[in-house]
């Protein structure tokens, strides 16, 4: 039983400020760091170090090496990620500030140039107890889960970054999915003041098949399925950058799962993940060997 990450690579480019620049500031930067990220990348590093057999499938430019160095040192196959000469790799600009909170501005590059050929051909080789995994940071996601679901793999899916492109897939074909409030409310037709379980509720009306993870941030996590629902307290820490929190609680919580971990103890690893997560700097470099969180 394999994952099939089919995600972003990023080349994440962390500039400490201030403050998150405004329209019309120049503002000077205090540090420049650059590390492996993208949703996707982070979220496969996230599941081979929480002991799941991945692999990862995308596109690079020729300057993107040392994201499929990150992946392999992290046990990640990665064998279906082309590399395309004419296209840049998938960058990202990070501005974080003093109390870890960042934004983001990203340049899709080769994560947005993936033939419908490649899907056909790296779908070809997973089948009925495999899992694809997606984000919405690459191309043709509806094209993906439809060749999934033919296949007969179960379909988790992340959403982020949130765009209403994303109600116009084939949702009802998802097993899984991760989600914030943010992006649940819009994912459900909620109104803006309906949150945690009341959230759910909606979501189980919409999608009666689907299992949800609902993050929420400094307020722990829910989870729920048809046979019911789990809440989980986050790990009280002190946060220096949440830039990879939420991927390293879905890469943990997915490969805690595959692995054969009931809910509760799923939820209670990708918690302690996503904080050990917050408490060191970048995207794939903060995320935690399983080691570490189960010491
Ligand atoms: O979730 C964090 C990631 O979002 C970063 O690594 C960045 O590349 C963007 O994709």
């Amino acid at each position: 039983m394999a994952v099939l990450c089919f995600g972003s690579l990023n080349i994440d480019d962390t500039y400490t400020v201030p403050h998150f620049v405004a329209a019309g500031e120049t503002l000077a930067s205090t540090a420049l760091e650059r590390f492996a990220g993208g949703k996707g990348l982070n979220q496969s590093v996230a599941l081979a170090r929480a002991g799941a057999e991945v692999y990862h499938a995308g596109a690079i430019g020729p300057e993107g090496g040392f994201l499929l160095e990150t992946l392999r040192a992290s046990g990640v196959d990665v064998r279906y990620v082309e590399t395309l000469p004419q296209v840049r790799t998938g960058h990202a600009i990070i501005q974080k500030e003093a109390g870890g909170d960042n934004c983001i501005l990203l340049y899709g590059g080769a994560n947005r140039c993936i033939s419908p050929e490649w899907m056909e051909t790296v779908l070809s080789h997973f089948g009925h107890g495999d899992v694809l995994l997606l984000q919405n940071e690459i191309n043709d996601l509806a094209r993906l889960m439809k060749l999934a679901h033919s296949r007969g793999m179960r379909i988790a899916l992340n959403p982020s970054p949130m765009e209403t492109s994303v109600l116009s897939l084939p949702l009802e074909l998802v097993d899984l999915f991760f989600l914030n409030e943010v992006e649940a409310r819009q994912i459900a037709n909620a109104p803006q003041g309906i949150g945690g379980e009341q959230l759910l509720q909606n979501l189980a009306e919409n999608f009666p098949g689907a299992a949800v993870v609902l993050t929420l941030g400094g307020a722990g996590a829910l989870y729920r399925d048809a046979g019911g629902t789990w809440f989980q307290p986050a790990c009280p820490v002190e946060v220096v950058d949440t830039t990879a929190a939420g991927d390293t609680f879905s890469g943990y919580f997915l490969g805690s799962r595959l692995r054969g971990d009931s809910v509760k103890e799923a939820m209670a690893l990708a918690s302690r993940a996503a904080a050990m997560a917050c408490t060191r700097h970048g995207a794939a470099p903060s995320i935690p060997h399983l080691a570490e969180v189960q010491g």
